[in-house]
């Protein structure tokens, strides 16, 4: 269960957070992963927190190159010395506000994973290209132009995310049914192209208004690995509800 806090929380907000959060996923351990994708100015707070706790700090952005004349971007390298062990990569706000597109988000994905980030990689389509019934051209688009940049990786260094972008911050949740629906075809994709081992392996989360009333259903498909969460990950009770959420799944299994 992902927290993307976005644009969210001062140094001292995010604090308090993470010391309410992180005493009650101790006993999650083995159970959910649990990770906390911070604003750059808290990350480096978030990441000295959960050092020896089973949460896994990560960045919501990075630049593909290294180091250099790049004013206000932020290499991979540079996330991993804050302590941060994970990253999200294209999400629909950084492609539609920001104009990334498949390809750069694909060299992002992969310099994080050589850099030993996990990415978090995010596709999705608007609300047109669903209604025009392009959805799996769209979605399908994205994950090939990463799989098709990332050198021969294994299933469980990339973490995809579906996030239909009508859904996002909308209260307008996909149905369970069409969560499990575009997120079993992006299995099926990666199994096509990667084979069966990484396909297997790979971890699909669903985002977009997942709320704790809606949680148990989406995570209780069958190929849904877990949430990506925006607005109910900002107050640390109901993002912990999403977690207790994931964990009921996994022992219902
Ligand atoms: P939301 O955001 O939960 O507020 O819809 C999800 C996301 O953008 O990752």
């Amino acid at each position: 269960m992902a927290a993307n806090w976005k644009m969210n929380k001062l140094v001292r907000e995010a604090k308090d957070y993470m010391a309410k959060l992180l005493p009650r996923v101790d006993d999650t351990e083995g159970e959910v992963d649990v990770a906390v994708f911070a604003p750059f100015t808290c990350l480096h707070a978030v990441a000295r927190m959960t050092d020896d706790k089973p949460v896994l700090a990560g960045a919501q952005n990075l630049y593909f190159e290294d180091s250099g004349a790049y004013t206000g971007e932020v290499s991979a390298p540079m996330i991993s010395d804050l302590g941060a062990g994970a990253v999200i990569v294209g999400h629909s706000e950084r492609r539609e506000i920001f104009g990334e597109t498949d390809e750069t988000v694909a060299r992002k994905a992969a310099r994080a994973l050589d850099a030993g980030l996990l990415p978090i990689v995010c596709v999705g389509e608007t609300k047109e290209e669903r209604d025009a019934g392009d959805m799996w051209d769209k979605v399908s688009g994205q994950v090939r132009a990463v799989m098709e940049e990332i050198d021969s990786p294994r299933g469980h260094q990339v973490v995809f995310a579906y996030e239909p972008i009508w859904a996002i911050g909308t209260g307008d949740t996909a149905s369970p049914e069409d969560a499990q629906d575009a997120i079993g075809r992006i299995r099926g994709l990666l199994k096509e192209l990667a084979g069966e081992e990484f396909a297997g392996a790979v971890r699909i989360l669903y985002g977009g208004s997942i709320k704790p009333n809606n949680a148990a259903q989406i995570m209780a498909q069958e190929d849904v690995d877990g949430g990506l969460v925006g607005g109910a990950s900002l107050d640390a009770d109901s993002f912990f509800e999403l977690v207790e959420a994931a964990r009921g799944e996994v022992a219902r299994g």
